[in-house]
């Protein structure tokens, strides 16, 4: 005892001991006498033997017992068990905060900024898990929230558990950077480039085709000519003409006759548009037989229509790109391939979407073909300019969405509000219910930052509650990459994303307004890409490659194709 009969105050239990004093869920205590028994100084004792109470209860802890005031019979061995410590043992209460339940598996992306823990994304094992129906993602922001940087983010990182990306068109040359700094060459199309993308062109196909049984060949070619009929109906819907299925059957018999497989050949040929065009408008005898028409006449005068729409393609803003032979070699062990559009922008919207469409088609065959096991990532930015193409555009998106899993892919669809996917038609049209049904068929969505009105239009899509919408026009605008991501219909989670210092730079799509202000040194008036830092071998500069970008080569140490 003091000499003022100042109370000693015992010491702290350690963690082991407090520990120890938990109790099992059903509230049977597992060990220790309570806090006020632990001490057996006689000093630190009341008048009546026991240790005086700081805090005095006011009411009893389970409240008055009398119905009707809150007080409810309850099973006394069942009640919650009650744990008590001092500030002096307990600082805070942090761990022991709900997580949010998403396993750490695959690409570490940011934190939760309610739970403070870090945040994974692999949406096949959300898949596998039963935390998601379906592994595709949709991600919605407001220009400049951090759409393209949370994506590259996610398919960079997921590129090291050996998911390879294709980004389907890059309509404004975002994801260009990061293959260069990958030291991967993007294959841009449009004015100045020499690339060349044949909307027919076969891949790797027609390696493949020899090797195959009669049996595989005649199923893959049903493939390749319902893919084909589909994106050349596509294309001359975008022309204004909606074909018929009599000019569905006459395309699918052309292009059969052209690719040479009609008698079990050994070999593929490689066909073009102008092709295909060329014997729509003057069909030999064979033609206009094996289709059933009843003369030459009647065969013309019928597909004048879908052959002048075609013709428009070859003809038109498009003329050169699409029309001839491939004519460049696709990395198929990259880890992340890209068709850079941004070049084609001055030719109008109608040529991006066309070009859009030729991408997702081809690249939809090339990946279909994979059968290593792989799973690949599709990414289709900007998604509404190809659906406004007409009803099939907007088909074959929801076609890819739908086989997804059984293929093996992940499509992530990149769009500013829900409202671009109205504007793939009319009001009330198909095209619409189709384009709007389509964000089901997305069990992850990203929410970034948005205006309080397409607050609005998003909470009533997605069926966000109030506090998540609220999340979406306050926290989501105070930075860039904080969105909330909510997998199927749980609670959205708070997620910041987190850029290392390398991938800042790699992805700062403000670059252009930079050196037009002068904040960084002019490259000359090159395209703005050069101004992005090159690869980590070619530069000494270790400000800006303070991290290391992960090796191509290195990426799952497979081998792996498209
Ligand atoms: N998590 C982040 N941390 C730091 N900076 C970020 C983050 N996310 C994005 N940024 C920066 O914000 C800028 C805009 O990002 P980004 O280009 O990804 O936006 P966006 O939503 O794709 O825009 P747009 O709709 O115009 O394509 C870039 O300079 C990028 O580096
Ligand atoms: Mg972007």
């Amino acid at each position: 005892m003091s000499l003022f009969g100042k109370r000693r105050r015992p010491d702290p239990r350690g963690p082991g001991e407090l520990l120890s004093q938990f109790t099992d869920l059903d509230g049977i205590p597992l060990t220790t006498p309570p806090l006020d028994q632990a001490d057996g100084d006689d000093d630190e004792r009341g008048r009546r033997g026991r240790r005086e109470r700081v805090n005095r209860a006011t009411a009893a802890r389970q409240g008055h017992r009398e119905p009707g005031r809150g007080w409810a019979p309850v099973d006394a061995a069942r009640r919650a068990p009650v744990y008590r410590a001092t500030t002096a043992e307990v600082g805070g209460l942090f761990p022991l905060l709900a997580s949010n339940g998403v396993p750490a598996i695959g690409a570490r992306l940011g934190y939760d900024t309610q739970s403070g823990g870090a945040f994974y994304v692999h949406p096949t094992e959300w898949v596998l898990r039963k935390m998601v129906t379906n592994p595709n993602l949709a991600i919605f922001g407001e220009p400049g929230r951090g759409k393209s940087s949370t994506v590259l983010a996610t398919i960079l990182r997921l590129s090291l558990f050996g998911v390879r990306t294709l980004i389907s068109g890059d309509v404004k040359g975002e994801y260009t950077p990061l293959l260069r700094a990958l030291d991967i060459t993007p294959i841009a199309l449009g004015r100045g480039s020499p690339h060349r993308l044949n909307a027919l062109d076969l891949g790797p196909i027609r390696a493949h085709w020899p090797t195959w049984s009669p049996a595989r060949q005649r199923e893959e070619l049903t493939g390749i000519l319902a893919r084909w009929t589909r994106l050349l109906t596509a294309l001359a819907e975008a022309q204004g003409y909606p074909p018929t299925v009599t000019d569905e059957l006459v395309l699918s018999t052309v292009l059969n006759r052209l690719v040479g497989a009609e008698h079990g050949s050994d070999e593929l040929r490689p066909i073009t548009i102008p092709q295909v065009v060329a014997q729509l408008a003057d069909p030999d005898d064979d033609l206009w037989q094996q289709t059933r028409f009843a003369s030459y006449r009647q065969f013309v005068d019928h597909t004048r229509k879908i052959t002048d729409a075609l013709s428009n393609l070859v003809v038109g803003p498009l003329a050169g790109l699409f029309d001839e032979p491939t004519n460049f070699d696709l990395d198929w062990d990259a880890p992340v391939q890209s068709m850079d559009l941004s070049l084609l922008r001055s030719r109008g919207d109608q040529a991006v979407a066309v070009a859009l469409t030729c991408l997702g088609s081809w690249s939809s065959m090339i990946t279909d073909l994979q059968d290593d096991g792989d799973v690949r990532l599709v990414v289709r930015d900007e998604v509404w300019r190809q659906m406004r193409l007409g009803l099939r555009a907007v088909q074959a998106v929801d076609s890819d969405l739908r086989l997804s899993r059984a293929e093996r892919k992940i499509q992530l669809l990149v769009m500013h509000k829900p409202s671009d996917l109205l504007s793939v038609g009319a009001a009330g049209s198909q095209e619409v219910s189709i384009a709007k049904d389509l964000l089901a068929l997305c069990s992850t969505r990203i929410l970034l930052g948005q205006s309080t009105r397409v607050g609005d239009e998003l909470a009533e899509e997605l069926g966000l509650s109030d506090r998540e919408q609220a999340v979406l026009t306050g926290w989501a605008m105070e930075g860039q990459g904080r969105a909330l991501w909510k997998l199927e219909n749980s609670p959205g989670m708070k997620i910041q994303t987190v850029l290392s210092a390398t991938e800042r730079s790699i992805f700062d799509t403000d670059s252009g307004l930079r050196e037009s202000t002068g904040d960084q040194p002019s490259t000359g008036g090159r395209p703005r890409l050069v101004a992005v830092p090159p690869a980590p071998s070619s530069t000494g500069d270790s400000s800006v490659n303070s991290e290391p970008v992960p090796d191509p080569a290195r990426v799952n140490g497979t081998a792996a194709r498209w």
